[in-house]
């Protein structure tokens, strides 16, 4: 409410205007460049007399794994005793990728040094290592959770639309190749549309990412069922639901497919301007709103 007023003062007056679109953009170029941290977790301290060796065998494998980031979404190795892999989000181009693993493995070494589990979630990746072996294992915590504090119209109701958009995601999506999937609710009744996300990190096989599903969805209905959007992570698996479209929409299948051809580059109309300053705006707000609530949970083993 305070963010609206405050624009629509600013709107009264073209320098402030002004100022705050130069702002909004700035803001916008430096976050397209970053990926968005959302959380971390550490455990099992190391005792780095009993092995001086461990910061940089850890060092060696987190930096042999970020250059797979340009090639592959998915990357999983071990060596010298740790375990590791990441993952990208299903959507993203292979630069961001590798940028946002680039990020993740400085922040998870700056953040966990010396110890010997741990796990770091952007909005565009996630990355994990442990002295642990956890590959091919589901895992469910640590998770975390984080919600829109605003109610749907009906909060006290069983949200049905949710279900009715997830339940055959959490069905069908673990049996692709690629354990990444997006869809999206007709609006009706005046309701806007609802867009869901699923994904696996590729270790785990397919049962096991839908059980992983199932859980967190379980846990979704607890916390989440009355609020607009949510969405919660674990180590292998994660689901999101929103009222606006937080991913890149899968690709139309081209006629002929050429693998080694450049990125298509979208067309701008010729009041291209616009459209951006409208779209940054709306970025701007929903993201604010969304990052209002945050759970963690972490399990004693
Ligand atoms: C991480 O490791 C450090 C150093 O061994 C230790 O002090 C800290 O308690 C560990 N953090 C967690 C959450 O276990
Ligand atoms: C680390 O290991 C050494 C040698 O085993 C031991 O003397 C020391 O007390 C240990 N330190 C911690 C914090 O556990
Ligand atoms: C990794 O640690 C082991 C001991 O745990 C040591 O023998 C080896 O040289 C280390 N390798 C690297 C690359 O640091
Ligand atoms: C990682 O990205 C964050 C923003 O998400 C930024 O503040 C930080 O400086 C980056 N860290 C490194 C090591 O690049
Ligand atoms: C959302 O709905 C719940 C249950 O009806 C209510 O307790 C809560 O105060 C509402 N929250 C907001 C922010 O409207
Ligand atoms: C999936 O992996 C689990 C072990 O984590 C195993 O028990 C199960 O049989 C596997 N399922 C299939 C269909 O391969």
């Amino acid at each position: 409410m305070l963010i609206l007023k405050k624009t629509m003062f600013l709107l009264l007056n073209p320098t402030s205007f002004l100022s705050l679109l130069i702002t909004i953009i700035t803001l916008i170029s430096s976050t397209a460049s970053q990926p968005t941290y959302t959380y971390l977790f550490c455990s099992d301290p190391q005792n780095s007399t009993e092995n001086a060796n461990y910061d940089s065998n850890l060092s060696a494998l987190l930096s042999s794994l970020s250059s797979k980031a340009s090639l592959n979404s998915f990357y999983q190795d071990s060596s010298n005793g740790i375990y590791s892999l990441y993952l990208c989000r299903g959507d993203v181009s292979s630069d961001i990728c590798q940028t946002c693993i680039n990020n993740a493995t400085k922040e998870i070494q700056r953040q966990c040094a010396s110890n010997g589990t741990a796990i770091i979630w952007y909005d565009e990746c996630m990355l994990r290592y442990s002295i642990k072996n956890f590959l091919g294992v589901y895992e469910t915590f640590p998770r975390f959770l984080m919600w829109n504090i605003q109610n749907t119209t009906s909060p006290d109701v069983n949200n049905i639309d949710v279900n009715a958009l997830i339940y055959p995601m959490i069905r069908d999506i673990p049996y692709k190749d690629i354990m990444y999937g997006t869809d999206k609710s007709p609006s009706h009744d005046g309701s806007p549309n609802t867009y869901a996300m699923v994904q696996c990190t590729r270790d785990i096989n397919s049962s096991n990412c839908r059980s992983c599903l199932d859980d967190l969805r379980e846990a979704a209905e607890l916390c989440c069922q009355s609020k607009i959007g949510w969405r919660i992570g674990a180590p292998s698996c994660s689901l999101r639901y929103e009222e606006y479209e937080f991913y890149q929409p899968p690709s139309t299948p081209v006629p002929v497919p050429s693998p080694q051809g450049p990125e298509p580059v979208p067309v701008s109309g010729g009041n291209g301007g616009n459209n951006t300053a409208k779209i940054v705006i709306a970025t701007v707000v929903s993201s604010l709103a969304v990052a209002v609530a945050l759970l963690l949970f972490w399990t004693q083993y």
